[in-house]
């Protein structure tokens, strides 16, 4: 796989866990199987930004044709770092951060995969995305290694 279909497939998969804590019933403490839930929520974005980061913007800052791109999805990253943390302290009103969670994830899709995936795609071509692929799934697989 190359590496925009492992990052695309990334972005599905989080949106899926979003959509699913949204189910918890209203008022209800983030807790038990739910708890578990975000966990893995929180593991998979982190782990997206950084394989995104390390892998596929570290080609891109440098062209002409995406380095503001990259500037900006950077800050998008830790906008939603900081929604993740503030996300993992007990509170009531989890729900509005992971509302706004969702909204920052959705902004973050709509650019990738439709400007700066396509982008990629033309400027570094199949093979050296299939490299990066691989590149992705080994640190993917050391990292899990070593939580
Ligand atoms: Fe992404
Ligand atoms: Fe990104």
């Amino acid at each position: 796989m190359t590496a925009i279909e492992l990052l695309k497939q990334d972005h599905d998969e989080a949106m899926m866990m979003i959509e699913q804590l949204e189910r918890v019933e209203q008022g209800a403490q983030l807790r038990g199987s739910n708890l578990a839930l975000f966990g893995r929520l929180k593991s998979a974005l982190t782990m997206h930004t950084l394989v995104e980061e390390q892998i596929l913007y570290h080609s891109l800052a440098n062209l002409e044709e995406t380095k503001e791109m990259i500037k900006e999805s950077y800050d998008g990253h830790r906008t939603m770092d900081e929604l993740l943390v503030k996300m993992s302290a007990p509170s009531q009103d989890w729900r509005a951060v992971l509302g706004e969670l969702k909204a920052a994830l959705q902004h973050h899709v709509r650019e990738e995969e439709s400007e700066l995936f396509p982008k990629a795609e033309r400027l570094l071509g199949g093979q050296r995305l299939q490299v990066m692929g691989r590149q992705i799934k080994n640190i993917k697989r050391g990292k899990a290694a070593t939580a």
